[in-house]
């Protein structure tokens, strides 16, 4: 299942931050539990604000690209596929070529992605296996435009605020992209109001069957854990932990060790921004925004950003 690496980062992070990085969730059968949460939330929550926003400003979005013979649309973190289909829809409509890129940690992921949109467009699919928090992956977007395509890299559906150090993503995504290459990215805005109605989500059914499977796979007994989803007003993020019960034994490969008795660990964050820090991040990251929308309730914020140049 995990490879070498992944089996090293899994414990280093365990033993050394008491964190479970989530990304390692959706690889194996991850991938479908992680598809029942986007059908819901394609139903009524960020996914579906999401795509409202997205087809509504679709058309301003892909104006740069209006020239373009045929675009490459890079969808980082591609989950089962279906946010992008507002921005391939209006490519459609104006005739522009395009070619679906998912890069995503899991194979699984990437195989239902690429349904998504056969079952939706006659369009070239290219699937790279990558896990972006490890570098840039210029080589990749470098190699695409040989052709003379142009890149439209998209970060949808709030990923940004599952990791515990976004400066490092966005930096290998600044780093992927040429001066010409433009970056969508949506995520969630705090609403102080709205936080306790927030919460529940964290702790359906649906959400515990993702968290729980690397748990599950490296021995942590759901019955032997006690849940829980708090809001951390500090870091403004909603966090998801589990508490051990009694002195459980973990096994990742040939290793093995113990996790004591009311030791806890992180299963996922999701921070929420405001327009202020969200803005800061892209800035201090060497992005400038070339379009900016919110949502009517102003929950959700879509930027369309591009590398710049910059002296420190
Ligand atoms: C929260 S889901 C979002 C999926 C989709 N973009 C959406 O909006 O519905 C995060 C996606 O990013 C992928 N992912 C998370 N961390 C990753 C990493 N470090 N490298 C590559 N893919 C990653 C997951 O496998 C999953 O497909």
């Amino acid at each position: 299942m995990f490879t070498k690496r992944q089996e090293a980062e899994l414990i280093t992070s365990i033993q050394g931050k008491g964190e479970i990085p989530v990304k390692f969730n959706y690889l194996g059968d991850g991938a479908t539990k992680w598809c029942a949460i986007a059908k819901k939330r394609s139903g009524g929550g960020i996914n579906r604000m999401e795509y409202e926003l997205l087809t509504k400003r679709a058309g301003d979005f892909l104006k740069s690209y209006a020239g373009s013979g045929k675009v490459n649309i890079i969808d980082v973190g591609c989950g089962d596929g279906s946010p992008v289909l507002p921005i391939l829809a209006e490519l459609k409509k104006h005739k522009i070529n395009f070619r679906y890129v998912p890069i995503d940690i899991s194979p699984e992921m990437l195989d239902i992605a690429e349904k998504t949109i056969n079952a939706h467009h006659n369009c070239e699919v290219k699937k790279f296996l990558i896990d972006f928090e490890l570098g840039n992956f210029s080589e990749i977007t470098y190699d695409l435009k040989s052709d003379g395509s142009a890149n439209l890299l998209l970060f949808l559906g709030s990923t940004l605020g599952n990791f515990s150090d976004r400066n490092r993503v966005l930096t290998n995504l600044r780093d992927s992209m040429g001066a010409n290459d433009f970056l969508i990215v949506g995520v969630e805005m705090t609403n102080f109001a709205k936080i306790n109605k927030l919460l529940p989500h964290y702790s359906e059914k649906i959400v515990g069957d993702l968290l729980y499977t690397v748990p599950e796979q490296i021995g942590i007994k759901k019955s032997n854990t006690k849940y829980d989803a708090i809001w951390n007003d500090k870091d403004s993020q909603v966090e998801c932990w589990i508490f051990i019960v009694n002195d459980q034994k973990i096994k990742i490969s040939l290793d093995s060790f113990t996790l004591e008795k009311d030791e806890r660990l992180l299963l996922a964050r999701s921070l929420k921004f405001n327009e202020w820090t969200f803005t800061k991040l892209m800035s201090d990251v060497g992005f400038r925004t070339e379009l900016l929308t919110t949502s009517e309730n102003r929950s959700y914020v879509l930027s369309m950003v591009q590398p710049t140049r910059y002296s420190v």
